[in-house]
């Protein structure tokens, strides 16, 4: 199902399901990299073989603002990113909300031949990407994988609950390696209490632009 777009400025998606916008009105590139960048501690961290894991694909905004950061710090090889996302946007919204982000506009390019094809993962010579299709709570329970962070980016958790449910912060610090982190734009209490449970040791840091807080974290023990 596909979800129902509506536009803010022009050219910011806004869900109509979860009544929020995909990311800040005021500069989504720049809030992507203040809260899922440097709230990981990124670039610094990256290795080889580094593996990023997303609740939220959206857009893919966040995917495309990780794999520009990996390219200029020039690693080997490629980096990893998967993404949990169970409204996938069409390759038109998409599109119509990238071609606003200059920058990243020539992997976004890349990104939306690939989506466009029907492809949810494909491999470039600096990144292997894969979408995972369904309800996150349900999706990354079965993933086999292990990330080395955690972008969590669903809709605020008073309009989208489901995707901050306590079992699914299980789930995600199960998926995490030891020393691993995450970081999120938001601050709200009860998921902070949900990350600390499932084993993350968690901070409030400054959020981006108007936002006073969000916060960001470490796996220190097992889930
Ligand atoms: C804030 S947007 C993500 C923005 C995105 N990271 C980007 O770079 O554009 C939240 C995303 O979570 C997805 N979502 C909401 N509930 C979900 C669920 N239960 N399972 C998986 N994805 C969900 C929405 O469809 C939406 O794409």
């Amino acid at each position: 199902m596909c979800p129902v777009i509506d536009w803010r400025e022009g050219h910011v998606p806004y869900s109509v399901q979860f009544k929020d916008s995909y990311y800040s009105r005021d500069n989504g590139l720049e809030e992507s990299r203040h809260v899922f960048l440097a709230g990981n501690n990124l670039p610094q961290q990256f290795c080889p073989g580094f593996h990023i894991a997303e609740l939220g694909f959206g857009t893919g905004l966040n995917l495309l603002m990780a794999w520009q950061a990996w390219k200029e710090c020039g690693v080997e090889g490629p980096l990893r990113f998967t993404s949990f996302e169970a409204y996938p946007l069409t390759t038109k919204d998409m599109k119509r909300a990238l071609a606003s982000f200059e920058e990243i506009w020539p992997l976004a390019e890349s990104l939306l031949s690939s989506w466009d094809k029907g492809r949810k993962s494909d491999t470039f010579p600096s990144l292997i990407f894969e979408v995972i299709l369904g309800d996150a709570r349900q999706t990354v329970p079965k993933w086999n994988g292990q990330a080395d962070c955690w972008f969590l980016d669903g809709f605020a958790p008073a309009s989208n609950p489901e995707m901050w449910e306590q079992e699914l912060m299980v789930s995600v610090a199960e998926h995490t390696a030891l020393g691993g982190t995450f970081a999120t734009f938001t601050s709200a209490g009860k998921v902070r209490r949900s990350l600390s449970h499932a084993g993350f040791l968690v901070k409030r840091i400054p959020g981006f632009g108007g936002k006073r807080h969000m916060s960001v974290g470490k796996r220190v023990v097992k889930g």
